[in-house]
């Protein structure tokens, strides 16, 4: 669940031009393969941009990995890497894709009979197929971690993999890419990066001052600049700090020496398993319901936030903090995301009790930062989120 190694050999290449520079980071006489989504690439010069930094490599493609990175589409890409003897993985576009790649560095080496092992197995992966990535979407992270999220439509699963063999070689961070986002995948990413930090910081206060002052900091820039990249996602400086913002909250930084939660992110796995929510809605569906029903172990940082983040300076430990709670969802709605499971779907009744049976017969019982949320508790916070 997120919780990966994160000794960090990822080379960033941050700014305008830099897709040019990835020849200089892939080995002479690599074959690659390129991966990408939808076909966003096509329409704004990305994969133009790339296939010309690759002109002296010999590179096959790959497309059409959806949102929410599908095993079976992975398998096909799999075979590609076998048949044409790929030796260099390159992911182009956002979480899914870069996500997806991660997995076939994996799968790659992996000797078993059924890569889908890799996901349930819970072993670190500590060698895979060198891989890079140009990231086309700020949201996720992948682009300086090493895990990926994989689904699974056949199972209606959705599980996380990873370890210090699946960092990036490279990853390209050109914030030109971000003014062809959609209005709806530019809030998500605000929402995820968002949340990455809350997972990393909403725990129970450890006396780390500069590993809170970075969350907060991450916290602040993303809520200054997200008015301005909603307003125009050209605005060059705006989509610079956002990227920027979105990788440092789950690059690992922030997370040393502190205690982790990553219920949230669990919980939010099952709601797009079951329902394909986006990753990010997910988890504005489920925070706010997590923190008031873990408010006491959690309300000390719930109330630094507020003051420190929100500027809430009056009232109670326990005002502050359930003021913490608020403005954090009325910032999701102000980015056009809705909070609760109902807006959603219409079949949401009985959602708590399935994802609580997951959960046991997973032999998930101790979540959270404090690891004693039992499938009963996450059952109560999911029935809280309807
Ligand atoms: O597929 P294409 O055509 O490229 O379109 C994509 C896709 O439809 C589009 N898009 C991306 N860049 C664009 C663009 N459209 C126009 N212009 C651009 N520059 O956006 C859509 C969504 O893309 P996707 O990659 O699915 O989004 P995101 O980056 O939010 O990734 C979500 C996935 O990452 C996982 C999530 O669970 C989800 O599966 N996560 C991965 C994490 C990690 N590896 O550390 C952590 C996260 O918590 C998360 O779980
Ligand atoms: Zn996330």
């Amino acid at each position: 669940m997120n919780n990966f190694e994160f000794k960090n050999p990822t080379k960033i290449l941050f700014g305008k031009g830099q897709i040019a520079k990835i020849a200089q980071e892939i080995p002479a006489n690599a074959k690659v393969l390129l991966l990408y989504g939808g076909g966003s690439i096509k329409k704004n010069g990305v994969y133009d941009q790339t296939k010309e930094a690759l002109a002296d490599f010999e590179v096959v493609e790959f497309g059409g990995i959806p949102p929410n990175p599908e095993y079976s589409v992975l398998m096909k890409a799999l075979k590609v890497i076998k048949e044409e003897k790929i030796d260099f993985l390159l992911a182009v576009g956002g979480g899914s894709v870069i996500d997806g790649t991660k997995f076939l560095s994996a799968a790659a080496f992996y000797e078993g009979d059924t890569p889908w092992d890799l996901l349930t197995n819970n072993k670190p992966v500590t060698e895979g197929m060198p891989f890079g990535s140009v990231l086309t979407l700020p949201a996720t992270g992948s682009e300086m971690n090493s895990g990926a999220v994989i689904t699974n439509e056949e199972k209606k699963e959705k599980l996380a993999m990873g370890g210090p063999g699946l960092f990036p070689v490279f990853s390209v961070l050109d914030p030109e890419v971000v003014r062809t986002i959609p209005q709806r995948q530019l809030a998500n990413g605000i929402t995820d990066a968002f949340t990455h930090v809350l997972e990393q910081y909403m725990t129970y206060p450890v006396g780390a001052l500069l590993q809170d002052r970075f969350a907060e900091s991450v916290l602040q820039t993303l809520i200054e600049v997200a008015p301005a990249i909603q307003k125009d996602p050209s605005d060059y400086k705006a989509a610079a700090n956002f990227m920027w913002s979105c990788t440092m909250a789950l690059n690992g930084l922030i997370q040393k020496g502190v205690p982790t939660d990553w219920a949230v992110h669990a919980m939010g796995h099952e709601l797009t398993a079951l329902y394909g929510i986006d990753h990010a809605r997910t988890l504005a569906i489920v925070v706010g319901s997590h923190y008031k029903y873990n408010f006491e172990s959690k309300k000390a940082k719930l109330a630094q936030y507020a003051e420190r983040v929100w500027n809430i300076t009056t009232g109670t430990e326990e005002e502050k903090a359930q003021a913490g709670i608020e403005k954090t969802e009325a910032f999701f709605h102000s980015l056009g995301i809705q909070t609760t499971l109902s807006e959603y779907t219409e079949n949401y009744k009985g959602t708590a009790s399935i994802i609580s049976e997951r959960f046991t017969s997973r032999g998930w019982v101790g979540l959270g930062e404090h690891k004693k949320l039992t499938p009963s508790d996450v059952e109560k916070i999911i029935e809280m989120s309807y």
